[in-house]
């Protein structure tokens, strides 16, 4: 198969060899995810906070949690009949929730990170894990997590996940790397890459299954997505591209401060979360560096590992106020090349750049 014309994970065809990063909290809900798919390329809807924001109460919660990815599941596929998926993240207090209501709901494929998947969350069990017609992608940033996944799922469950996601250290939002290392050779894209596909090959023969590698983190034009296609990727994962678009579901407000920011003004930050992320930089961020945005109280205990009265700011709030447009109260999380954005475009007219760069550099590497 020409690897620019699509790719597949199990029975799923996916027409274009680009997903959409599931982006939380509401940058990727069904108005994007539906756009993307549609255009041909997988679409990605973030379960991330739903609860956090207006249109499902404001106030987080599991309940209000899961009645908005039910409600945005439901509205993208009437949307779309094209593939679409759930981002979720293993560093929350809902995860079980989430995946069991993903499956619940048909999702084509839920990608899973912010953590690494191996035992099963409460709710959710290896029968419904084997029945399902939902696909598992786990998003890992380096090829001991792969392993490490892969191992636990075959001892455990005699199952492997259906595809994977590498990110690398140029991703936007949370960063599966500790922040001295990001600048290490060994992880570099390519080389995760590299290292990935080494591990796949001994589960791909043992199952008798093609697992797809799905690499992000900094792809930017169809040059990029030529070159990881070119090294052994099937297809690319891209998230800050796609918030400079129409349909992106965040605000205007938001979409213009990647318009606006410079390279200097792209930053790294540690999240609550436990992990480093990349951001634009603003004054909220100052101010937190500056140890001036103490959370003053918990709406309710979305991360796993988070003490409010330890934290040093709410991440929650702080991106929901993004969403909706306040940047005084939060900031945006962006990939390394939000810089290079000058416009907003709609999701169509992005996929059809992307096809013919790519296009074009494919004709160049095949050379
Ligand atoms: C605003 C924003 C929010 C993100 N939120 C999430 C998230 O909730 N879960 C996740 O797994 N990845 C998240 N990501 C990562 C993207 O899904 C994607 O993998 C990554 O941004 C790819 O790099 P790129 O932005 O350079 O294309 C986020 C990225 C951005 C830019």
């Amino acid at each position: 198969m020409d690897k620019t014309k699509g790719f597949r994970i199990g029975n799923l065809e996916i027409n274009l060899p680009i997903v959409q990063g599931g982006m939380g909290v509401g940058i990727s809900l069904s108005g994007l995810a539906a756009s993307v798919a549609d255009a041909g390329g997988l679409g990605v809807i973030s379960s991330v906070g739903l609860g956090m924001l207006d249109k499902y109460g404001g106030k987080g919660g599991s309940i209000a949690n899961i009645e908005g990815l039910r409600a945005e599941i439901r509205k993208a596929r009437e949307l779309t009949s094209g593939v679409l998926g759930v981002n979720i993240m293993t560093a929350l207090n809902d995860f079980g929730a989430m995946l069991k209501t993903a499956i619940q709901e048909q999702i084509d494929i839920v990608f899973i990170g912010a953590g690494l998947i191996t035992k099963l969350p409460e709710g959710v069990d290896l029968n419904m894990l084997t029945t399902t017609k939902t696909k598992f992608a786990p998003i890992v940033s380096s090829p001991r997590a792969a392993d490490l996944i892969f191992r636990y799922w075959d001892k455990h469950y005699h199952h492997i996940p259906d595809a994977i996601v590498i990110e690398g250290p140029l991703a936007g939002g949370h960063l599966g790397f500790k922040r001295d290392t990001l600048d290490e050779p060994v992880n570099t894209l390519e080389e995760i890459l590299k290292g990935v596909k080494s591990v796949l090959s001994f589960f791909e023969e043992k199952y008798k299954q093609i697992i797809p590698v799905i690499a992000g983190g900094g792809v930017f034009d169809g040059m990029d997505i030529a070159s990881l296609l070119h090294k052994g990727a099937d297809a690319v994962q891209m998230g800050t591209r796609f918030v400079a678009t129409e349909e992106c579901d965040a605000s205007d407000e938001f979409k213009q401060s990647y318009i606006s920011s410079k390279k200097e003004d792209i930053v790294i930050i540690n999240s609550p979360v436990g992990l480093p992320g990349r951001a634009v930089n603003c004054q909220y961020l100052e101010e937190v560096r500056n140890g001036e945005r103490k959370p003053i109280n918990c709406l309710w205990k979305c991360l796993k590992t988070c003490d409010f009265h330890q934290a040093p700011y709410c991440i929650a709030r702080a991106l929901t106020n993004a969403q909706q447009g306040n940047l005084k109260e939060g900031f945006a999380f962006c990939g390394a090349n939000a810089y290079k954005i000058d416009g907003i475009v709609k999701v169509k007219e992005l996929i059809e750049s992307l096809k013919q760069e790519l296009n074009t550099a494919w004709e160049k590497l095949q050379k």
